[in-house]
């Protein structure tokens, strides 16, 4: 079966970053660099490798450094010119999306994710989209989107993209029911279960292809846990008329919202550079190395 084209991405930069404050203070979140290049860059690259033509930011106050990061520079871009560094030129362009390809929509107040997503509905329109939570970053080949791309192809309706977790409570977890392969057919899904409740240890890793009638259910939707309105209870609430499916991708997720799972992505990501990997290693063994030998030997 033909299914709509995912042509639109929300990408929703709103949230205060307060749990990697003091970092955050004055530099949105999202523009924390991972390795080389700021936390941002890796999912709008997972976006657009994924077919998605136009992005669409959901900003508030203190994010205007994300607009101006996806702009064009053109001082920074002459005096690269003037002194020859091609090199630099072509990764800036290939930083930046061509004209018309992002739209930068305010969530004026902090009302839950559920509520940011919302924001873009006159920018979606009618048309089946994309979600990309940015503070979540996903090492795979194909990326992420493109699998979830390539079995929405194959089964239509609604994505979510899962992986297993130590710690249900953290994230919105999914009911399984039957599975083939990597996709799963669900019963339901909840958003941050108490501990001892949760119905599996599959998360909803922050990656969606979602249908546009969810806007109408997000615009009824009641606060959820921790006061906010939650994507996860529209979803729950789509499920029951629509195909839904979630696929335990082939990959891994770091979740750069807290301090070392930031940390993680760093090494990771800066393992996995083609030019600096080895290089890389070499100074995280060597930082490892001399760290074991500060530490004062434990008493027996
Ligand atoms: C959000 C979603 C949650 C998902 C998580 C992934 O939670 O509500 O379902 O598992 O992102 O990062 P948040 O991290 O905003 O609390």
């Amino acid at each position: 079966m033909t299914q709509r084209p995912i042509r639109k991405a929300v990408l929703p930069v709103a949230g205060l970053g307060t749990r990697v404050l003091p970092a955050t203070k004055a530099i949105p979140k999202e523009m924390l660099p991972v390795f080389d290049r700021p936390a941002i860059q890796y999912v709008v690259d997972e976006a657009l490798d994924a077919g998605i033509e136009h992005i669409v930011f959901i900003t508030g106050r203190n994010k205007n450094a994300i607009e101006d990061y996806f702009d064009r520079a053109f001082e920074l871009e002459e005096t690269l010119r003037a002194k020859g560094k091609t090199d630099l030129l072509a990764d800036l362009a290939r930083s930046t999306p061509p004209p018309g390809a992002a739209s930068f929509v305010r969530q004026q107040a902090p009302l839950g994710l559920g509520h940011a997503i919302w924001c873009a509905r006159d920018v979606i329109g009618a048309e089946p989209f994309a979600i990309l939570l940015p503070d979540m970053l996903t090492m795979a080949a194909p990326s992420c989107l493109s699998q979830m791309v390539a079995a929405y192809q194959q089964v239509g309706g609604n994505v979510i993209a899962v992986e297993q977790t130590d710690d249900p409570s953290l994230y919105g977890i999914i009911d399984p029911a039957a599975r083939d392969g990597r996709l799963i057919e669900m019963r339901g899904m909840v958003e941050k279960p108490a501990a001892g409740t949760e119905p599996s240890n599959l998360f909803i890793t922050g990656r969606y292809i979602l249908q546009p009638e969810i806007f109408a259910l997000l615009e009824q939707q009641g606060a959820g846990a921790g006061g906010e309105i939650q994507l996860t209870d529209a979803m729950a609430r789509l499920m029951q008329s629509q195909p839904f499916h979630a696929v335990e991708y082939d990959g891994r997720s770091y979740d750069c919202g807290d301090r070392i799972g930031y940390l993680r992505a760093i090494a990771a990501f800066a393992l996995a550079d083609a030019r600096y990997g080895g290089a890389a290693a070499a100074a995280l063994t060597e930082a490892l190395g001399e760290a074991a030998r500060k530490r004062p030997v434990a008493a027996e």
